[in-house]
């Protein structure tokens, strides 16, 4: 299939579990790829620009934190510069951790998750999506803890519910320019 032919897209969390999966993936459908991640990650997400290239379609690498909204402005200016395009972000960058009973959580804890999980996807979307291509597509992922509780990850899935929300509303605001706005509920 080449459902993506002559697209690129835009992923963040790239060198991960499922942000290397998005990638392979979205580039076996004919999409470029701009793969963001942190710079601790730089070997894995060098192992995914390898993946994406067996495919046969071209991997922009770049370093960016989804906190740092300088450091993703620059990553996806530079990633737009050397593709020529963008016709898909898909804001994946997150951590699963700060677990336990929700009230026992630190200050700290807590703002680390909403800080990369909701804070981070907001500013991913902020950096990209001027350069979005007519038809183009936003899509945030959230989870299947994005409709129901869960019992020991209180933040994560507050914000697997807020963005949900924000996808909600972007989708009415980028729906008059011919774009669309969706979250991806990986179970
Ligand atoms: N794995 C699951 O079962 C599952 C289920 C539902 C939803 N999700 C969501 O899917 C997304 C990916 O999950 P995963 O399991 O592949 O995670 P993962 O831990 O395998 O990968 C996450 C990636 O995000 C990167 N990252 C972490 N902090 C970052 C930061 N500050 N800036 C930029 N990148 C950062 C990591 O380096 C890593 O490459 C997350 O948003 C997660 O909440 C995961």
């Amino acid at each position: 299939m080449n459902r993506m032919h002559n697209t690129v897209a835009l992923v963040t969390g790239a060198a991960g579990g499922m942000g290397r999966a998005h990638c392979r993936r979205l580039a076996e459908e004919g999409a470029d790829i701009i793969a963001l991640d942190i710079e601790a990650a730089a070997a894995e997400l060098a192992e995914t620009a390898r993946e994406v290239e067996t495919t046969g379609r071209l991997c922009v690498t770049g370093v960016a934190d989804v906190r740092d909204q300088a450091s993703m402005d620059a990553a996806v200016a530079d990633g737009v510069a050397a593709l020529g395009r963008l016709d898909v972000i898909v804001a994946n960058a997150g951590i699963y951790s700060d677990l336990g009973l929700s009230w026992e959580l630190s200050d700290q804890a807590w703002q680390r998750t909403i800080d990369i999980n909701l804070t981070g996807m907001w500013h991913t979307v902020r950096a990209a999506v001027a350069a979005l291509s007519d038809g183009g597509s936003v899509v945030i992922v959230s989870s299947t803890n994005g409709i129901v509780g869960a019992a020991a990850a209180a933040p994560d899935t507050a914000r697997k519910h807020a963005v949900v929300g924000l996808a909600r509303t972007q989708a009415h605001q980028l729906g008059p320019r011919g774009l669309r706005g969706n979250t991806g509920r990986p179970g």
